[in-house]
């Protein structure tokens, strides 16, 4: 990296040039790009890398490389900076931190399909790496050699965060020769223990733990809690001969391909063995139910390359507890007759998040702690209750209603976003155009995730005519906590004849257009988790309603 003087040249500097903040997966790339992790890669791919990586895993050199890593952009951002050869470009932070400058060498328009096809073998969008390409990665990639200037910023375990060159100078001080590198993505059970135990002592070498900590696959447990899970383990290994370092690797969940990119990643941390295990970065089921890749696909793969690229793989087929012995077996090994027990990755969520017991034999106590608070139990998470339907519905009394039966109940804080109320506050500038209702409701949908997120229940009760907003909403609040559909369907002619506000008689009268179910558009929702028509029912009633189904479905206790 560079001096204190030249990084502040280099600001100074930067301030002319055309400025992109990176993505977080471009985060990732651009700090192994600099640190090393990436090499021989000293920038953003060119056209002839890319189509060679993509034809033959294997940079136009000829050196192998498993993986493309461009710079993704928009065209708009092509277009109006007139980005081409030459241009030099400052690759920032969100924040707006200089991280460093590339100098364009190729603009181009890839054919994603043909890409997915060469590097994940699938066009298939349940591929984690198939739908990132095509959903998330821009339609215009840009090649080119990077500057190095400062690392991305990381407040996170910076003392567990090591470039290769401190990885292997740490190496070298410990007296570490030989270095099995385990790579992981999620936490480790005694299982995961064992076989990256077996493997260092298998081959006489010390133990890398090497988790990923940059993108992993959708779904998984965040890093801080696997961090922690890690620092648990550690304890479990004989003084003086694991280390535990994180890397900063955006994961593509590419089966064989990334197994050899693993590969090529350690090597360059130093590392004289890896070990690649059953389905090794596997991406899944795709649409049919059938595995993307076979299970021993990866390693093959890296197998056939060891030699070439300097890294020995240390093989291990899926590991079992064998009841009768206590002990972990390889699979293959366990005599026969012999019991054998294992805890999917689904049966651990199911036990975690219903409070049932996690044996000693699968994984430590402190582990199971860990994972029981990222996992509450459903009484314990947040969720937001989101009520649809016309005005006069029904929707702000029933929501004012239930708030105050849920501060009763007590276990968690309760915020009400009713519609009136955000329209005189979050979104006061806002009209009743599909846009502006769209942006209320996502607006509304953003604060009820962060309430959710925290732990809290959100009421909100807006119209929310339009079902992508609602979906929208739905999408962003499930990944933090539970989202519960709330279709008020009072018929509009009830709505009409209560007409509480008099908005009915004056769309009648023409002093207003656009209310919604009269002249603008109602789209009812179509798999409400409740539906509540409250013509003939009480407030009270309808209330009820909904706290039975909250309590049935194990929100409350
Ligand atoms: S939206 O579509 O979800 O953004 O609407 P919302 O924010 O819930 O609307 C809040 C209240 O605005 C009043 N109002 C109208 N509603 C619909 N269409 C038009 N044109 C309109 N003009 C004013 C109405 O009283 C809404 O409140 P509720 O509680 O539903 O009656």
């Amino acid at each position: 990296m560079l001096s204190e003087i030249k990084i502040k040249e280099y600001k100074e500097k930067s301030a002319e040039l055309v400025s992109l903040v990176l993505t977080d997966r471009q985060l990732c790339d651009i700090e192994l790009i600099m640190n090393g992790g990436f090499s021989p890669l000293n920038g953003f791919m060119n056209k002839a890398d890319y189509d060679s990586v993509l034809n033959n895993m294997r940079l136009a050199n000829g050196e192998v490389w498993p993986m493309p890593i461009m710079l993704d952009v928009d065209h708009d951002f092509i277009e109006s900076n007139s980005i081409k050869a030459g241009s030099e470009i400052a690759l920032r932070e969100k924040e707006g931190f200089l991280v460093g400058i590339i100098t364009v060498s190729d603009v181009w328009s890839p054919d994603k399909k043909m890409e997915a096809e060469a590097v994940f073998k699938s066009t298939d969008t349940f591929h984690p790496g198939v739908n990132n390409l095509f959903t998330k990665t821009k339609d215009v990639y840009i090649g080119g050699e990077v500057l190095a200037i400062q690392n991305p910023k990381h407040y996170d375990y910076s003392l567990l965060r090591h470039s290769p060159m401190e990885l292997k100078e740490q190496f070298d001080k410990m007296g570490w020769e030989k270095i099995v590198a385990f790579q992981t993505r999620n936490p480790m059970h005694r299982a995961h223990k064992e076989i990256a135990y077996r493997a260092a002592m298998d081959v006489g070498a010390n133990l890398l733990i090497h988790p990923v900590v940059g993108q992993t696959k959708p779904g998984d447990i965040d890093h801080f809690t696997r961090v922690r899970c890690y620092q648990k383990i550690l304890n479990y290994y004989p003084e003086g001969t694991t280390m535990l370092s994180l890397l900063p690797l955006s994961m593509r969940m590419g089966g064989p391909r990334e197994a050899l990119w693993h590969g090529l990643i350690r090597k360059n941390y130093g590392c004289t063995h890896i070990v690649i295990g059953r389905d090794h970065a596997g991406p899944g089921k795709d649409q049919s139910g059938k595995d993307f890749y076979g299970p021993y696909e990866a390693q093959d793969l890296l197998k056939s390359f060891s030699d070439e690229i300097g890294i020995d793989m240390v093989e291990f087929k899926m590991m079992v507890y064998v009841e009768d012995k206590a002990e972990y077996m390889s699979i293959d090994s366990v005599p026969e007759g012999m019991k054998t027990l294992n805890i999917s990755g689904t049966d651990l969520r199911h036990r975690l998040e219903n409070d049932l017991d996690i044996p000693e034999w699968f994984t430590y106590s402190e582990i199971a702690d860990e994972l029981k608070k990222a996992y509450p139990s459903k009484e314990n998470q947040g969720f937001t209750l989101f009520f649809s339907g016309l005005s006069g519905s029904g929707k702000s009394t029933i929501a004012n209603g239930l708030k105050v039966k849920l501060q009763e109940h007590g276990k968690r804080s309760v915020t009400l976003l009713d519609g009136d109320i955000v329209r005189t506050h979050l979104s006061s500038e806002l009209g009743f155009s599909k846009e502006h209702r769209d942006l209320n409701i996502t607006r509304i949908g953003f604060v009820a995730s962060e309430i959710t997120k925290n732990g809290g229940i959100a009421l909100c009760a807006p119209i929310a005519p339009y079902e992508s907003a609602r979906n929208q909403n739905r999408d962003l609040i499930s990944q933090h906590g539970n989202y519960i559909e709330i279709y008020i369907s009072t018929p509009l002619s009830t709505c009409e004849r209560r007409d509480t506000k008099g908005l009915y008689a004056m769309a009648k009268q023409g002093k207003i257009k656009g209310l919604t179910g009269v002249d603008d558009p109602y789209e009812a929702p179509k798999n409400p988790d409740l539906e509540i028509d409250t013509t003939d029912i009480t407030e009270e009633e309808a209330i009820q309603k909904i706290m039975l189904y909250l309590e049935k479905e194990g929100y409350l206790k």
